[in-house]
């Protein structure tokens, strides 16, 4: 939903110089057609089969956009209980909210047992322990699958693989069925699935398609053996091309690719993805701020930094960078920094890109996912704003944050 009409850069009907100009920059923005029309690839290639497709929060969890998906009918992936009021804010119905994430306080399976969550996806022994009291303190069932670990590599950045023994995540699958034994002992938990999520930003899905066969095959034996077993839970992980070498199959031929075992086992079917539905919604919009050259090196100076963006910084990942508006100079070859003091904070690294000159506005693109989430106020400042498109019409759901907010909550 990013393009140029003529040499002006557009999200949907929204030409983006003018959406810079009135709303400032930094900026976020957000075309709700594309989120929208992701969502619905999973939900409609799902099709017949049972499923809920549980948007992942932590992707992006702004108000508007969770509110979106919401009214479209999605169901949440939530880590956190400030992820779980998020959703509640934003209308999300707690009955179709999964709860993961190897660390649950205490306070937080409480609140997710006030609100009627779904079911928790539990990653150790001490977990389930907790679940259950907490349950039965309330006079409630819970319901559960085992986050099972596959030892199977995703073959993504090792910070954002989670399927290998060695990693911190669930539980190795040859102990599960053991553990799920273990649990019948819990009165107040329900062993409804089971649950695998093996990284994120996987590119070639087999891995993928190799740990659900693991996972059917332990609900298979799970089942067997008296378990109440109704769904499995294949997390999230399919990832987006940030640039022309990336190939990643689209979100149908995905699901389609997962269909036959899916059916075959007659298990419902829960979908976490995050990073699919909002990345390529998703820009970060910047002003160059100076020229610089550094003996060979060439440097554009913009007023979006690594506290905004720190996808390039810890992950080394690729944005692509546009122009928000085109001109006909021969592409240079720079840097994109930003005004912290680290070397660390860049947007770019030797691109070849737009030759663009102080004042003019760049795209930062595939930047809903993990943009604004884990942007920070390092170096005091303050966080951008969030605004999102709707055909012509945009309008900020985040407000810039002002110096005001920066020492909120701060006493001398
Ligand atoms: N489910 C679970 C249990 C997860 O841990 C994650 C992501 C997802 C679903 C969603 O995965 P997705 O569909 O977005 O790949 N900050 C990193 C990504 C961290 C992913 C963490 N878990 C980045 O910027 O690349």
């Amino acid at each position: 939903m990013f393009s140029y009409s003529a040499n002006d850069l557009y999200c949907e009907q929204v030409p983006l110089a003018d959406l810079a100009a009135r709303a400032g920059t930094p900026a976020y923005v957000y075309s709700s057609q594309s989120i929208l029309a992701n969502y619905r690839a999973y939900d409609d290639a799902l099709g017949d089969l049972p499923h809920l497709v549980c948007y992942a929060v932590k992707a992006n969890s702004s108000l508007a956009v969770l509110a979106l998906l919401a009214r479209a009918g999605a169901g949440f992936d939530i880590v956190s209980g400030g992820e779980l009021y998020r959703v509640i804010q934003a209308g999300g119905d707690p009955s179709k909210v999964v709860f993961s994430g190897v660390g649950k306080t205490a306070a937080e399976v409480e609140y997710a047992l006030a609100s009627g969550i779904r079911g928790f996806n539990c990653e150790s022994e001490s977990e389930l322990a907790l679940i259950d009291a907490l349950a039965a303190r309330r006079g409630v069932k819970a319901a559960f699958s085992i986050r099972v670990n596959p030892d199977v590599d995703a073959a993504t950045h090792p910070y954002i693989s989670t399927g290998l023994s060695r990693h911190k995540f669930g539980i190795d699958i040859r102990e599960a069925a053991a553990v799920y034994g273990r649990a019948r002992r819990h009165t107040c938990l329900v062993a409804d699935g089971v649950s695998c999520h093996i990284g994120s930003q996987i590119l070639d899905p087999s891995p993928i398609l190799e740990a659900v066969d693991k996972a059917l095959e332990l609900a298979a034996a799970l089942r067997a053996q008296g378990h109440p077993i109704r769904h499995l839970d294949l997390g999230g992980g399919l990832g987006i091309a940030y640039n022309e070498r990336e190939k990643t199959p689209a979100i149908p031929a995905y699901v389609e690719s997962l269909r036959a075992k899916l059916r075959e086992s007659g298990l419902a079917v829960t979908v976490e993805p995050g990073r699919s539905i909002v990345g390529a919604a998703g820009a970060l919009i910047a002003r160059v701020l100076y020229r610089k050259r550094n003996g060979s090196k060439e440097f554009v100076v913009v007023d979006a930094a690594m506290n905004d963006l720190i996808r390039p910084s810890l992950y080394g990942a690729y944005h692509e960078i546009m122009p928000v508006r085109r001109n006909r100079l021969p592409q240079i070859v720079a840097d994109v920094v930003g005004p912290v003091c680290e070397s660390g904070d860049f947007l770019a690294r030797d691109r070849p890109m737009a030759d663009v000159m102080p004042g003019d506005f760049l795209a930062v693109r595939d930047a809903g996912a993990y943009g604004f989430v884990l942007s920070s106020n390092y170096n005091s400042r303050p966080r951008a704003p969030e605004i999102l498109v709707e055909g012509a019409a945009w309008r900020i759901v985040r407000a810039r944050e002002t110096h005001e907010d920066l020492v909120r909550g701060e006493t001398l």
